[in-house]
């Protein structure tokens, strides 16, 4: 297998708005990244993955870009920026920017000429398209909620927004767009930055013609996603995209493409195809969702994660490479998701993080998972800032649904959940800001915080540390092949790494009780060496145990 540094690596993703504010407008900025970079080295990460920092109205925080080339206000200036890269690269820490290619703002330039008139040298950046009958082009529905197709009276015409009405879709059948692309790209990769995180990259070619989408009986909307995901031309724009700028830099890249299965994300990631390094795959974030999709909450089981995580292993191997993610900035929090956050919080978000960062592939750490912050239930829809959260409570409350079931998904699946401020220390607003915060502080930053979090050696915190160590120390935890141990077992996931005449045993107990594993190999006549564990362990006789509540237990064996 191809060694690479970004296999090697563990990135931190930081979402700057809700990072740490420097001048207490209540907004996280760019020196407020830069004041806690010793605190990430510290950690150990070295790739950090920023969320947008463009020029954005933020309709959707940043995710609707109105100049690529430059600085949010906000956030603060190109100096700033400038600096943050700087001082990020004396730390020996990697810079990875997100690309939000498939739409623009509709306050870009380019978006504010197309809307001029049908002629103008801009209307072709865009999806537009003549209304049926008074009605919208097709019958898709957006993400965001509502129709995905907005009516502009100027010219008479429809554009496509699959996103919110701020967030029309580029054109990429357009040579001119993708140009546009690509040397807005290398403006970024000449200033030294490390790669790219591509924002739904995988629906930047749509399906010809634009047809309906499959619509249920109590539906609103058609789904136009078959359409849009993994369209007919991806792959070609991909590659040409890696021709014409990536493979002229040693960088990483990651794309965020939702509805793609291994034998899909493979012609993503495959190496000899010359397209991306890493995909993030939603297969693991839909495993609670029921038939009616992300706010139709259903149980899952264990079985269900390992044959996911499995099957992306084993779709990939050697041609391609995973990423792992439990949370992002778009998903709940962790250890609430997966975990236990009221009794078992410090142990479930440890047995988490063992999981992570002991499987194959590149563990990406959201901000605040290293302290293990916890999801958040504001009392009113009112104290809620997502727009995907917003609208569809506002759509479904205005089909009678009721209130409190709402309220009740926003708590378990809300986006906001990842998005309150960083809880720092148990000073006002959690040491965030000294302003009145963009959004609310989690209640619970006098008990979860960083301050707290570095004060306590047995701290969720220095364990992330230990096991990002271990990951730089031992090889075989990169690179060991992988093999599941008692698949069956709905309580305990375990499996093995192999690499050369090394082993390593991953065991870990993923509910709240306690629970007997026994091996069916036997290990009597190896050496067996505890390398990390989230409790206490008395000996090192591993062919019988009991796993205490979420208890994770990583051995090395060696032959006598
Ligand atoms: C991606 C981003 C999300 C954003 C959306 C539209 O899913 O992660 O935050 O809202 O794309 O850009
Ligand atoms: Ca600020």
């Amino acid at each position: 297998m191809n060694k690479n540094w970004w296999k090697e690596g563990v990135v931190y993703q930081i979402y700057p708005r809700s990072f740490k504010d420097s001048n207490g407008d209540g907004i996280g900025d760019l020196r407020g990244i830069i004041e806690k970079l010793d605190y990430l080295k510290n950690l150990g990460v070295n790739i950090i993955w920023l969320c947008p920092v463009y020029k954005s109205p933020n309709d959707d925080n940043g995710y609707d870009i109105s100049d690529y080339r430059d600085i949010m206000d906000e956030f603060g200036t190109k100096e700033d920026f400038n600096e943050l890269l700087k001082e990020m690269h004396s730390r020996d820490i990697k810079l990875i920017m997100d690309l939000v290619v498939n739409h623009t703002s509709d306050e870009h330039k380019w978006f504010v000429e197309s809307k001029k008139s049908k002629d103008n040298q801009y209307r072709d950046y865009y999806i537009w398209r003549d209304g049926k009958d008074g009605n919208p082009p097709n019958n898709w529905g957006s993400f965001f909620s509502g129709s995905a197709w907005k009516y502009d009276e100027t010219s008479d015409q429809y554009y496509l927004h699959l996103f919110s009405t701020k967030q029309p879709d580029l054109n990429w059948e357009n040579e001119k767009v993708r140009k546009e692309v690509y040397d807005m790209m290398k403006f970024w990769l000449d200033q030294g930055i490390d790669g790219f995180r591509m924002d739904v990259i995988n629906l930047i070619s749509k399906v010809p013609g634009l047809p309906d989408g499959d619509k249920g009986e109590d539906d609103l909307y058609g789904n136009g996603f078959p359409f849009t995901a993994n369209g007919p031309r991806v792959h070609e724009y991909l590659q040409e995209m890696n021709k014409k700028v990536l493979s002229k830099y040693d960088i990483m890249t990651v794309g965020e493409t939702p509805g793609v299965t291994p034998e899909i994300g493979k012609l993503y990631v495959d190496n000899d195809r010359n397209e991306l390094n890493m995909v993030f795959q939603f297969e693991m974030m839909e495993i609670d969702s029921g038939e009616e999709g992300k706010w139709d909450i259903v149980p899952w089981r264990l079985t269900t994660f390992k044959n996911i995580m499995y099957k992306w292993y084993t779709g990939l191997k050697e041609k391609g490479w995973n990423s792992l993610f439990l949370n992002n900035h778009d998903q709940p929090r962790m250890v609430s998701r997966f975990g236990n956050d009221k009794k078992y919080r410090v142990e479930s978000a440890k047995m988490l993080a063992t999981f992570l960062h002991t499987w194959q592939g590149t563990p990406y750490i959201y901000q605040g998972e290293e302290i293990g912050m916890t999801n958040v239930e504001f009392k009113n829809i009112e104290d809620y800032r997502d727009i995907e959260i917003i609208n569809m409570f506002k759509e479904k409350s205005e089909q009678g649904i009721d209130k409190d079931v709402l309220m009740k998904a926003i708590y378990a699946k809300g986006r906001d959940n990842a998005r309150t401020p960083i809880q720092w220390d148990s000073s006002n607003n959690a040491g965030f800001t000294s302003g009145e915060p963009w959004i609310a502080v989690n209640p619970n930053y006098k008990e979860i915080n960083v301050e707290k979090a570095l004060e306590d050696k047995n701290s969720i915190f220095y364990y992330y540390q230990k096991l990002i160590k271990l990951r730089k120390e031992n090889e075989i935890i990169v690179y060991g092949d992988l093999e599941l141990i008692d698949r069956e077992n709905e309580s305990i996931f375990a499996y093995a790494r192999n690499y050369n005449d090394e082993k390593l045993i991953v065991i870990l107990n993923f509910y709240g009780e306690n629970t007997k594993f026994k091996f069916h190999e036997d290990f009597q006549d190896k050496k067996v060496n505890l390398l990390i564990s989230n409790y206490e362990v008395e000996d090192n006789n591993i062919n019988d145990i009991i796993l205490r509540p979420y208890e994770a237990r990583v051995y090395k064996i060696n032959s006598k």
